[in-house]
């Protein structure tokens, strides 16, 4: 096992009615942004329970952040910041909304030069504003971790950065919330939580036994209660089994002291990009290349994975990958996820921009950096 540093400070208030919490742990004089997406909070009634919890206090709202949400709209929330002096932020939504509230509350104290920079240049966030976060859509970990991914519309860029001083101080977990998601959200959450279970855990053999059990455990819970919410939206167990793996996919516990891959996101960030495919979409289409391509490189976990998660035990080694990764596959189209790119429509010419950006780049992914623009352009293809 690797040599490892672990800090979560992210409270959780988890389970039925505990946005009626909120107010506790938002300073009484605080003024505040609420910021939330395209309007479902309003429909599902998320949005009175705040209010309701927040009631007498000074708040000013933001909403009309997209779903991969983009720089332009996070820079007119700073200009409401600057304009409100808020000093607290307060993100209801899904991933998008949470991303987007870490960006404006680093991008509102940054003082060197253009935001972008933070995104794109690496920029050092040295101040954030304190936010916090009522969380609607299990998916993404973004409620209990440092991270954040902005879309450059104009420029067809999806960029990351990741802070500890953006980590929400609060996250609320109500699995209530899942009852209103419609079927593609929740299969996109499932599949999301899945595949960053996967980037830390399929690569290779560290000797960490418990991070190992810890990563299957996620994956064996998501395959058991995926499907029930999705047959049964207002199951409350399986909505908070569900809200808590996508959780734990990403709060850093499964990372500590092994190897991390991330290709597959790094490489579905640019279809969306560049075709507007939902996350947890892109992740579908990808895995199964880079499993593909990477079959020697991971061999040892494929072979894990396969026999603890699916019971693939018989065959050759390359007969097991295969029945392996065709057995993925088969998982996230029985979500209703397909995991091809005519499916999607993404023309031919969609790939060639997409691997003459990283070739551009230079960089290279994976667990052993050893995946160029070449290994990119093969993943792809195999996806056709
Ligand atoms: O915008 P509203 O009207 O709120 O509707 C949203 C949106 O249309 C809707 N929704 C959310 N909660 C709902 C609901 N509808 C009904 N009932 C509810 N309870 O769902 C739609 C999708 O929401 P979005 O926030 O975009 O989805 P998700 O949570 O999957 O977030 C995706 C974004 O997170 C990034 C992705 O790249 C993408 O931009 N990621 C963030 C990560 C992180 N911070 O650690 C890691 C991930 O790998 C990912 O990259
Ligand atoms: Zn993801």
């Amino acid at each position: 096992m690797y040599n490892f540093e672990y800090k979560n400070p992210v409270k959780i208030l988890f389970g039925k009615e505990s946005i009626s919490k909120l107010a506790g742990e938002i300073p009484q004089n605080a003024t505040i942004l609420m910021t939330y997406g395209g309007g479902s909070i309003k429909r599902t009634g998320v949005y009175d329970q705040v209010m309701a919890a927040l009631k007498g206090c000074n708040i000013t709202e933001f909403g009309g952040i997209e779903a991969n949400p983009h720089y332009e709209t996070c820079m007119k929330a700073v200009q409401v910041v600057k304009e409100k002096k808020a000093d607290f932020l307060l993100a209801v939504g899904g991933g998008s909304v949470l991303d987007a509230t870490k960006f404006i509350a680093a991008a509102a104290l940054f003082e060197n030069g253009d935001p972008w920079d933070i995104l794109a240049a690496g920029a050092q966030v040295e101040q954030a504003l304190p936010l916090g976060a009522v969380l609607t859509l299990p998916a993404t970990g973004s409620e209990m971790n440092g991270n954040s991914v902005i879309t450059r519309a104009e420029r067809q860029e999806k960029k990351a950065f990741g802070s500890p001083l953006v980590m929400p101080q609060f996250s609320v977990l109500d699995p209530e919330c899942v009852f209103t998601l419609p079927d593609r959200q929740v299969a996109n959450g499932v599949v999301d939580a899945f595949v960053h279970v996967m980037e830390q855990y399929l690569t290779y053999n560290v000797n960490s036994p418990l991070q190992d059990r810890l990563a299957e455990s996620i994956l064996t819970t998501l395959v058991e209660e995926g499907p029930k919410v999705l047959a049964e939206r207002k199951n409350y167990d399986a909505a908070a089994n569900f809200m808590w793996c996508a959780t734990m996919a990403l709060n850093g516990m499964i990372a500590v002291g092994v190897p991390q891959d991330w290709s597959t996101h790094i490489i579905g960030h640019e279809l969306t990009a560049f075709h507007g495919i939902d996350h947890g979409r892109t992740l579908a289409i990808v895995l199964p290349g880079v499993m593909h391509i990477k079959r020697e490189n991971k061999k040892d976990k494929i072979l894990q994975y396969g026999e603890r998660i699916w019971d693939i035990k018989d065959g050759d080694a390359d007969e097991r990958v295969d029945a392996i990764i065709a057995r993925t596959v088969e998982f996230f189209e029985s979500l209703g996820v397909p995991c091809t790119l005519p499916e999607y429509d993404v023309p031919e010419t969609t790939i060639d921009k997409i691997v003459e950006r990283f070739k551009q780049s230079e960089a290279k992914f994976g667990e052993k950096q050893d995946m160029d623009y070449l290994e990119i352009e093969q993943i792809l293809r195999n996806r056709l």
